[in-house]
């Protein structure tokens, strides 16, 4: 049975884990929250993953997994010794490696014999390098390898995508030391990309950054398609039946959000400046999603001219649909936005209202989409949840003071909604579309 310590118990370090414990490793996680540890002890999950409470909870009672907030009761028995800690954004958009310089310290004090650390967090390129010197200096006497093994699970699919990856890549400049960590992945049929540690850290910051260009890409031309009269939504389906292009990430709406694809765009629009490149595209790319954030207020001024005074009811809080998680969401622009345009804002999530109640404090946390809409001026769709499609748009009508719909999220037909009586607006669908109702 191979010995493994992941340190972070986060999304990625808990999944890893317990993704590793179910395939027969023994496994201890290490995070320095000791309250998240005792919780984990106990059962209690930091986060909600689809599967993960059941997985977990088997292979702790099998004795495969355990939890422990001492990196001494993990490393030093471990061959393969997975880092899984943030690595946030600082100041200038940078990496901030505060975590993942402590976390390679303690490892470094604690490993007493060879084994393979293998980085699974989202880091600078060069990082490899560096940790190696980091550790090197720490621990004259020990021998390692290092890896880099990028994590490219989605939040709310984490289980699956881990079980299911569309590849494992791995760098090092030890080839055995990656094959090792091959072997980690050996039940699984995907392709198994070995490569140096460079490449490996650069695949995963490129593979984000394509998805936020194409995604910046396609709400660029819904602009475009707003001014001449085409439907982007249209047009995307067109596209992406092209096999060469394919339909992921061609949604057209208020951009891209969530933990990830932001942060990791900015650090590698960050690394290329700080290294002489001029990450033009990038830069680009970021910029498209901050405007996209702006349209709400636009579209909402171009109707009524003033919004002081106005309440606008807000649906979807949370960056996507099947999560609580609030960071990074076009919500916390659009509501701050609209209260500095003198708007009072009504909001509903399926999900995120407890975190909204401590980030969005002004906000009128509303139990359903018909409370939302109620006396509210204008109706704005944010996030693109299922139970937000097939809502009595009549009654929504009806409970609105304006029969005003902005969907940032493309979820409902123009047409259809004009014939209900609504003043609508999409993304790339057309400009405001009146009724002569209003
Ligand atoms: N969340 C995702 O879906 C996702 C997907 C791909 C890649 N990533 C990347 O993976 C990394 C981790 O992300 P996350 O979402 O799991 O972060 P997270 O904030 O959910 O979890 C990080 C955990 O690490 C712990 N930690 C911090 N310092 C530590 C140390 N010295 N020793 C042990 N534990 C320590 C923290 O207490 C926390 O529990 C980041 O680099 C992120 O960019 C995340």
């Amino acid at each position: 049975m191979r010995q493994i310590c992941v340190t972070g118990a986060g999304h990625v370090g808990l999944v890893t884990a317990t993704c590793f414990a179910d395939l027969g490793n023994q496994v201890t996680c290490v995070d320095i929250d000791e309250a998240k540890v005792e919780g984990l002890k106990e059962g209690y999950l930091p986060l909600y993953e689809p599967g993960l409470e059941e997985m977990t909870r088997r292979n702790q009672q099998a004795g495969r997994l355990t939890f422990t907030a001492h990196h001494e009761e993990g490393v030093p028995q471990a061959d393969f010794i997975f880092v899984a800690v943030d690595t946030p954004p600082g100041i200038e958009g940078e990496a901030d490696m505060t975590s993942f310089r402590l976390a390679a310290q303690k490892i470094a004090q604690c490993l007493n014999k060879h084994a393979i650390i293998i980085n699974r967090s989202t880091v600078p390129i060069g990082t490899g390098d560096w940790v190696t010197n980091l550790i090197q200096r720490h621990n004259e006497k020990t021998q390692f390898s290092v890896v880099s093994n990028p994590e490219f699970s989605r939040e709310g699919q984490a289980v699956a995508d881990f079980m299911q990856p569309d590849r494992i890549v791995l760098g090092s400049t030890d080839t055995a030391a990656a094959e090792k960590v091959a072997s980690l992945y050996s039940s699984f049929k995907c392709p198994i990309i070995i490569t140096d540690l460079r490449t490996a850290e650069m695949i995963k910051y490129a593979s984000n950054a394509f998805l936020a260009t194409r995604l910046s890409f396609i709400n660029e031309i819904a602009s475009i398609c707003d001014q001449l009269g085409a439907d982007v939504k249209q047009v995307a389906r067109g596209m992406g039946l092209d096999k060469r292009i394919g339909t992921g990430y061609l949604e057209a709406g208020l951009g891209y959000g969530g933990s990830c694809i932001p942060k990791d765009v900015e650090a590698l629009t960050y690394v290329a400046a700080a290294h002489g490149c001029h990450p033009q595209l990038l830069r680009t790319v970021m910029e498209i999603n901050q405007d996209q954030r702006r349209l709400v207020v636009q579209r909402l001024r171009e109707f009524f001219g003033s919004l002081e005074g106005l309440t606008i009811g807000i649906l979807g809080l949370s960056f996507k649909p099947d999560t609580d998680d609030m960071r990074g969401a076009a919500s916390l622009e659009v509501v701050h936005r609209l209260e500095v345009e003198g708007a009072k804002v009504k909001a509903y999530d399926p999900a995120a209202i407890p975190i909204a109640q401590r980030l969005l404090p002004k906000v009128q946390l509303c139990p359903d989409a018909y409370s939302t809409a109620e006396g509210s001026d204008a109706l704005v769709i944010v996030t693109e949840w299922n139970e937000f499609k097939q809502l009595d748009m009549e009654r929504i009508k009806n409970l609105l003071r304006h029969p005003i719909l902005v969907d940032g999220r493309n979820i409902y037909e123009p047409e259809e909604m004009l014939a209900l009586g609504f003043a609508y607006c999409g993304i790339g669908r057309g400009h405001l579309k009146e009724t002569n109702q209003h």
